[in-house]
């Protein structure tokens, strides 16, 4: 297969998919338990109809939105994933390059495999720091003064991941940081060749936000250690309102999901809150983020940038969560294939692809600004 061959979500997957060893493909693919929310997350904007206006002169289109006080060429961003350059050589540079490319916001894991300076130099496009909250204070306090020294804009604090979801197919291969990988899971590295060129011909695998503060490169400290061991299961409201004070900028929790969780976000300041089940690789039978989106956008959306993530592989899908009141849309797998398939290309293509549905949805729908889109547009089964 190759990247011209890929005209959507399901086709950059399946070029993923042969690219990539089997226990690589089915980390990004995968989800937790009997992964009923991560079929849910996509299912639900299916339950959802859109009724266009026509005769609206419709020409120009401007599909650009501010959120967090960050304006965006496109309503989508890279949302932060962990492990990048495992599923490309180029891992998070493409992403921050094709970011740049399209105007758009992209988020940098704690987990990633490129250093919040570097990617800081690459794009100049709005940039998260996906932070996870540690068990030493001052170990959260110096994360964020690097956070901050380097330029970041955006703080976005991962709450739905006080512990490991229950990912069983990482369980069957023995996928792992470092790796451990089964009899199985070894045979499935040793089918792609190319794979292991393209990551043993390249710099080393680091994790650089966190290589500087606790010992995983030198894999004395696996993944699910780092998560046990150094995280904060203890974390309450009035730590995050501390985060929030300390940053001093736009500061977003990902992972809220319920009424009251948005409200308190409302009280301790945060600007953003993103609506999401970590792509159902967390808590399953978690609801769907864009099923719960009407809710909280009614109880919060005046007072804080609500955004969503979750299954999203369509530009009708990003047109229905900005039509029932989202600010923003979160991606993951839909550019982690592209970037395993491809690099760069890839997510560039991906991302365009996403632009250009966008686009012609809009046209269709009779809106020329994302201001235009409303709920009188949608009808749900
Ligand atoms: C392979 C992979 C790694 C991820 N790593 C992180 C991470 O390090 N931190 C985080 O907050 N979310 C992480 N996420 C969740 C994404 O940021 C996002 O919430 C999710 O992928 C959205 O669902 P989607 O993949 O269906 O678009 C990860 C998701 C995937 C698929």
């Amino acid at each position: 297969m190759r990247l011209r061959d890929c005209h959507n979500f399901s086709d950059f997957r399946r070029m993923a998919q042969q690219r990539l060893p089997g226990p690589i493909f089915n980390y990004i693919d995968g989800a937790a338990d009997d992964e009923v929310t991560y079929r849910r997350n996509t299912e639900s904007f299916e339950r959802c109809d859109l009724v266009p206006n026509v005769l609206r002169g419709v020409s120009e289109i401007d599909m650009s939105v501010t959120v967090m006080g960050q304006k965006l060429a496109m309503p989508v961003y890279c949302s932060p994933t962990a492990l990048q350059r495992l599923f490309h050589h180029q891992g998070e540079r493409a992403v921050a390059k094709a970011s740049a490319k399209f105007g758009t916001m992209f988020g940098v894991s704690s987990l990633g495999t490129v250093s919040l300076e570097e990617a800081r130099k690459i794009s100049s496009s709005p940039q998260v720091y996906q932070f996870y909250f540690h068990r030493d204070r001052g170990l959260n306090r110096a994360m964020m003064q690097r956070a901050k020294a380097v330029g970041v804009e955006v703080m976005m604090l991962t709450v739905d991941s006080i512990t490991g979801g229950n990912r069983e197919r990482d369980k069957r291969t023995g996928f792992a940081i470092p790796f451990k990988l089964n009899l199985a899971g070894m045979l499935q590295f040793a089918l792609k060749p190319g794979w292991a060129i393209n990551y043993f011909t390249h710099e080393g695998f680091k994790l650089p936000q966190l290589d500087e503060h606790v010992d995983m490169g030198g894999g004395t400290m696996s993944i699910s250690r780092y998560f046990t061991e150094m995280l904060d299961p203890s974390m309450t409201w009035d730590d995050v309102a501390e985060m929030v004070r300390l940053w001093g900028g736009p500061f977003c929790l990902k992972g809220v999901m319920s009424v009251e969780d948005a409200k308190r976000a409302v009280e301790i300041g945060c600007s953003g809150i993103v609506l999401s089940n970590h792509g159902g690789r967390q808590l399953d039978g978690s609801r769907a983020a864009f099923d719960q989106l009407a809710e909280i956008v009614d109880a919060v959306g005046d007072r804080i940038d609500v955004i969503i993530d979750g299954g999203v592989q369509r530009g009708t899908h990003v047109l229905k969560a900005l039509s029932l009141g989202a600010k923003a849309v979160g991606v993951g797998r839909y550019y982690l294939f592209p970037l395993a398939a491809a690099g760069q290309p890839g997510v560039e293509r991906a991302l365009e692809q996403m632009r250009v549905e966008i686009e012609r949805g809009m046209k269709l729908m009779g809106c020329s600004s994302i201001e235009q889109l409303s709920r009188t547009n949608l009808r749900f089964r």
